[in-house]
């Protein structure tokens, strides 16, 4: 298994290393690869992803990625977003669950819902113009993207609950009705209970009433944002990991950026990308190891051993060691 690791730019290249260390605790035949890939190479360079980069990533099984920094300039390109694209890693999941002992900002203890979102078109097409005054960004909604968002909703759904919620904005995109459509007829077809809610309301009710939720599915920039809502009502960034699955290809990577904020302090949460490593132990069908990884982030955070943003005082490779001291000598 030959795996890409690219760290990124700024706490990428705290929680990335954190995690590997993490990983090689299991000491699993796993080749890495590294790459220096993102903003900093961008502005050494001039290019932040090559070629040369793109076709050795394209002859690994899958890629443990940090955070990379993506300014707003229309001259930059996101590389993540071309990751995404060129690997067609169309699937982009998100679980959240609040984990033992980890403070929330409100009083809902008991969820476990999941965002699938469609990660390859919607807004993020790409199809943009910038005039003197004016400028549009295309969003596209295919047939062939929604079903295939739509089916793996679905087969999470038939793994968890039975049921899945969409989420669109139809009362005012002709673009939305298309996608919820085709969501709930892909939903009939799996036999799968299906409900609907406005984005809008559903990041109102996402705060109030989380345990409501089991798998949602939606489009590109409403996942972004709704995930972010998801991770704040889930104790923080800090601990929130992502999938991003295609047929061919699969990139795992922290939810959060590259949090120009803390970076080079050493007190970035290193438990997303270890939690994200533990999906991609899932993804190689690693069952076991991905439970005693959990197992040892549950109580390495229940014995307070846990970065500033959870209220400690561990540094990231505190952390990334007590876990893998538990993996170690369990
Ligand atoms: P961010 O996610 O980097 O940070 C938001 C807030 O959360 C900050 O206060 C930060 O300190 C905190 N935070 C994030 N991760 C944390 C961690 N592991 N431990 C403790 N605190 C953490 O969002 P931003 O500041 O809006 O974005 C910074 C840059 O990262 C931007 O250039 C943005 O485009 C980019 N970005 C990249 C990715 C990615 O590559 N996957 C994702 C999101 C944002
Ligand atoms: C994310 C990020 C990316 C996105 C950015 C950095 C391109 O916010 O993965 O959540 O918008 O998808
Ligand atoms: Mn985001």
């Amino acid at each position: 298994m030959k795996l890409a690791v690219v760290p990124g730019d700024g706490i990428g290249k705290e929680v990335i290393p954190a995690a590997l260390t993490v990983l090689d605790a299991f000491g699993l035949d796993i080749e890495k690869v590294p790459l220096e890939i993102g903003y900093g190479k961008w502005e050494r360079t001039g290019s932040a992803l090559t070629d040369e980069d793109m076709i050795i990533i394209k002859e690994c099984e899958c890629v443990l990625f940090g955070a990379i920094t993506t300014p707003p300039d229309p001259n930059y390109k996101s590389v993540l977003l071309r990751l995404r694209k060129e690997l067609d890693l169309y699937a982009n999941i998100r679980p959240f669950a609040p984990l033992a002992n980890v403070k929330l900002p409100c009083n809902k203890k008991v969820f476990d819902l999941v965002i699938v979102r469609e990660n390859t078109e919607g807004m993020y097409s790409g199809i943009e113009e910038l005039h003197e005054d004016a400028a549009y960004t295309t969003r596209v909604i295919t047939r062939k993207g929604s079903e295939r968002i739509a089916e793996k909703a679905c087969s999470m759904a038939k793994k968890r609950k039975m049921q899945i919620t969409v989420v669109h904005k139809a009362n005012v995109l002709k673009s939305d009705s298309f996608f919820r459509d085709i969501c709930i007829s892909v939903a009939k077809c799996n036999g799968i209970l299906h409900n609907e809610m406005l984005v809008d309301a559903m990041a109102y009710d996402l705060i109030l009433r989380p345990e409501k939720y089991n798998v949602i599915v939606t489009t590109n920039l409403f996942g972004d944002i709704l995930s972010d809502v998801a991770a704040a009502i889930s104790g923080g960034l800090g601990l929130c990991p992502s999938a991003n699955i295609g047929d061919k290809h699969a990139l795992f990577e922290p939810i959060h950026g590259s949090a120009p904020d803390i970076a080079g302090k050493g007190i970035a949460n290193p438990i997303a990308s270890i939690l994200s490593v533990r999906m991609m132990l899932q993804w190689m069908g690693r069952e076991t190891e991905a439970q005693i990884l959990g197992k040892a982030v549950d109580s390495v955070i229940v014995r307070g051993i846990v970065t500033p943003d959870l209220g400690g005082s561990n540094s990231t490779i505190e952390v990334s060691d007590a876990i893998s001291k538990i993996i170690n000598v369990p």
